[in-house]
């Protein structure tokens, strides 16, 4: 695997990739890598020759008082995953190779990023929407794998790169991922590792009330007395404050108040020991 922390050695070992004929995917992630990283470079190289994966924390989808600083920083060890995993180049920049001095452009993707996860973290999808456009156009790849643990952010960039025309030929294909979740069903995020085991342990009540809700939801219950019931079980369990739990439309993400018969997804951001947990469900 070769690793590139310049653009200049990222466009050289790009032209040995293309060189050598065959498809391009590209994994963007922020490192800290767990199974369901893994499970998107795996998806990349069934589906493309050659994966390109990208370690970067992005500073510019944390907000203020977020945790970019705590962000776990493991690059030797996550590169030795993706070498295992048979990944064929790293990209993984340096802030300053990201955003130059001088960088001053910011892409706002409105509608799909204002709710949810927008609404509770201003700022964070203009963030990742410029950092992924800027990753297109540096990579270019064929196929580009993003998680569906992060549903909103996938919403985002499919808009965006709709948007700025970065769809095809330039990036054929945009490939969500089914979330990995652990035994007890709690989705893999790089963040749990912040959650004592006290609290991990009560984590598990989110997939857990999201299933009761869904059930609840499709059995014909009204969905506001469902997801009220969802709010109150994590309470229970331990989890501080819910952020957001809310039926929508899982293309324009506009909330739902029953389920009408289009493809739905169930959407939950919760607070527990200080640790901001999101995940989502199909629904219906
Ligand atoms: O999902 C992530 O890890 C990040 O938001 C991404 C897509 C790599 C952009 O920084």
């Amino acid at each position: 695997m070769q690793t590139a922390t310049t653009l200049d050695m990222l466009r050289n070992a790009l032209a040995d990739l293309r060189s050598a004929g065959g498809t391009v995917g590209l994994v963007p992630t922020m490192g800290a890598l767990h199974e369901g990283h893994l499970t998107l470079v795996r998806e990349a190289r069934a589906q493309c020759d050659h994966v390109v994966a990208s370690i970067f924390i992005n500073p510019t989808q944390f907000g203020p008082n977020e945790d970019l600083d705590a962000y776990p920083r493991q690059l030797a060890e996550d590169s030795a995953m993706l070498e295992a995993e048979g990944v064929a180049l790293l990209w993984a920049p340096t802030v300053e190779a990201m955003y130059p001095a001088g960088f001053a452009t910011s892409i706002t993707v409105s509608g799909v990023s204002e709710g949810f996860c927008g609404a509770a973290r201003p700022g964070h999808f203009d963030g990742v929407a410029t950092v992924v456009c800027k990753l297109f156009n540096q990579v270019m790849p064929d196929k580009a794998f993003f998680g569906e643990k992060d549903f909103q952010q996938l919403a985002v960039i499919r808009a965006m790169a709709r948007d700025l025309d970065l769809t095809r030929p330039h990036v054929r294909d945009i490939v969500g991922v089914p979330t990995v979740r652990e035994a007890d069903g709690l989705a893999m995020s790089s963040r749990n590792r912040y959650l004592s085991p006290a609290n991990r342990a009560a984590a598990a009540a989110l997939p857990r009330a999201m299933q009761s809700a869904i059930a609840q939801i499709e059995g014909g219950c009204d969905v506001a007395t469902a997801l009220a019931a969802l709010e109150a079980e994590l309470l229970e369990a331990g989890f501080a404050s819910i952020d957001y739990a809310a039926l929508a439309d899982a293309q324009s993400l506009t909330q739902l108040a029953r389920l009408e018969g289009k493809p739905s997804r169930l959407l939950v951001a919760a607070r527990i020991g200080g640790t901001r947990l999101i995940d989502n469900m199909a629904v219906g």
